[in-house]
């Protein structure tokens, strides 16, 4: 009989278990993206961004490039078009095409326009 309660109080643990995980990526992921991929655009090693760009919060930003603002008049799908291959946009740019060259991996870049989109 005891054995029997045990079994029921772990069942029942691994199920609770269970749906944490699950419902904890809904609840997060859009602000967690959002907060990796600022760090990601402000990490010298990653996207390094600010050498070139003016970004809300960023310390020492460069000018070669223009300030990222009022980004929401791109779709997602833009920025990242931008940020993997700018040369698609302007063949003479001197961003560097993050994707195109693999500087960044597609989820990095993905994480990356989840926080650019919100400047
Ligand atoms: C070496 C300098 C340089 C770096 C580093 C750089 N960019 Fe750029 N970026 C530019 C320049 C210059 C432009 C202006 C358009 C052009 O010349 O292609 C630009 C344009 C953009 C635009 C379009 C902005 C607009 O208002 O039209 C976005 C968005 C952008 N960059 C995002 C990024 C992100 C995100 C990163 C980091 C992953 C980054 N850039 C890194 C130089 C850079």
């Amino acid at each position: 009989m005891r054995k029997t309660a045990n079994m029921v109080t772990t069942i029942a643990s691994v199920v609770t278990l269970l749906g944490s995980l699950a419902l904890a990526p809904v609840s997060t992921s859009v602000a967690s993206a959002i907060s990796e991929g600022k760090k990601l655009t402000f990490n010298k090693k990653k996207g390094n961004c600010l050498a070139c760009h003016q970004i809300k919060g960023g310390k020492l930003a460069g000018n070669m490039g223009p300030p990222l603002m009022g980004m929401k008049r791109f779709t997602k799908k833009q920025l990242r078009e931008q940020i993997a291959d700018p040369a698609k946009r302007n063949p003479n740019t001197s961003m560097p095409p993050f994707g195109k060259h693999k500087i960044l991996s597609d989820k990095d870049i993905d994480l990356i326009v989840e926080f650019v989109h919100t400047l």
